[in-house]
């Protein structure tokens, strides 16, 4: 039976730099899930895809094909074929995954998407619903949260790094509203059974540290 780790919570609470360490020091297939929204997300607004229509979404997945890929420890993101690992992190994709993310049809086809590369492999996974739609049945569940303003903060310098141009007022209310489409229509929910970890005061390491205590209790 394969080890499954399910770490879920909001934008910016650091989930995938944590999820990146654990994976590389516990040897697991780390999978990025919101990476997987964000192609669906890059290829509908590319292919102007009618989100009312049911039947486009169902041959949008037929069409779709994503791979999540490690090279030289850095994670490449390929839509059919194509590296889309820097496009799919702009605010224009941020905001329409904010679109496609609570459709529920997409949501389902997401579900198959993600329990499928997760097959037969010990996996640390992270997004929103992992815990609960998922893997409700996952061996560790963790819901990481921190306080907003902390993780505009984190949010904003990322951007800077990466020349995006933006103001720390704009990333907070952004924040704020993906949150709370994450939380009434997308499927962010703290499974009953996980464990919270509030990242607003610790570091990198310590989020890490404390993390990795709860997987080796269970491996
Ligand atoms: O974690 P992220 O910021 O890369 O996620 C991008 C978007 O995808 C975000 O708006 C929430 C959505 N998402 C989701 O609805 N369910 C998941 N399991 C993962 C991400």
């Amino acid at each position: 039976m394969a080890f499954i780790v399910a770490i879920d919570g909001p934008a910016g609470t650091g989930k995938g730099t944590v999820t990146k360490i654990i994976a590389k020091d516990l040897g697991l297939v780390d999978i990025d899930t919101g990476a997987m929204y964000r192609c669906v997300a890059l290829y509908s607004l590319r292919n102007q895809i009618n989100l009312g229509n049911s039947e486009e979404i169902e041959k949008m997945f037929e069409n779709i094909k994503i791979d999540l890929q490690k090279e030289n420890d850095i994670l490449k993101v390929y839509l059919n074929d194509e590296d889309v690992s820097s496009i799919i992190r702009t605010p224009e994709i941020d905001k329409q995954t904010t679109i496609v993310g609570p459709i529920q049809l997409i949501r389902r086809k997401m579900v198959d998407l993600m329990r499928e590369a997760a097959k037969g492999k010990n996996v640390i996974m992270e997004g929103r619903d992992i815990g609960t739609a998922v893997f409700p049945n996952a061996d560790v569940k963790i819901y990481l949260d921190a306080e907003a303003e902390e993780r505009a903060r984190r949010r904003y310098k990322e951007n800077c790094q990466k020349h995006i141009d933006c103001t720390y007022e704009k990333v907070l209310e952004d924040m704020i509203n993906r949150d709370k489409t994450d939380l009434t229509k997308g499927g962010l929910r703290r499974a009953e059974d996980a464990v919270l970890v509030d990242s607003t005061n610790l570091t990198i390491e310590e989020v890490v540290e404390e993390i990795e205590k709860i997987i080796k209790e269970k491996m």
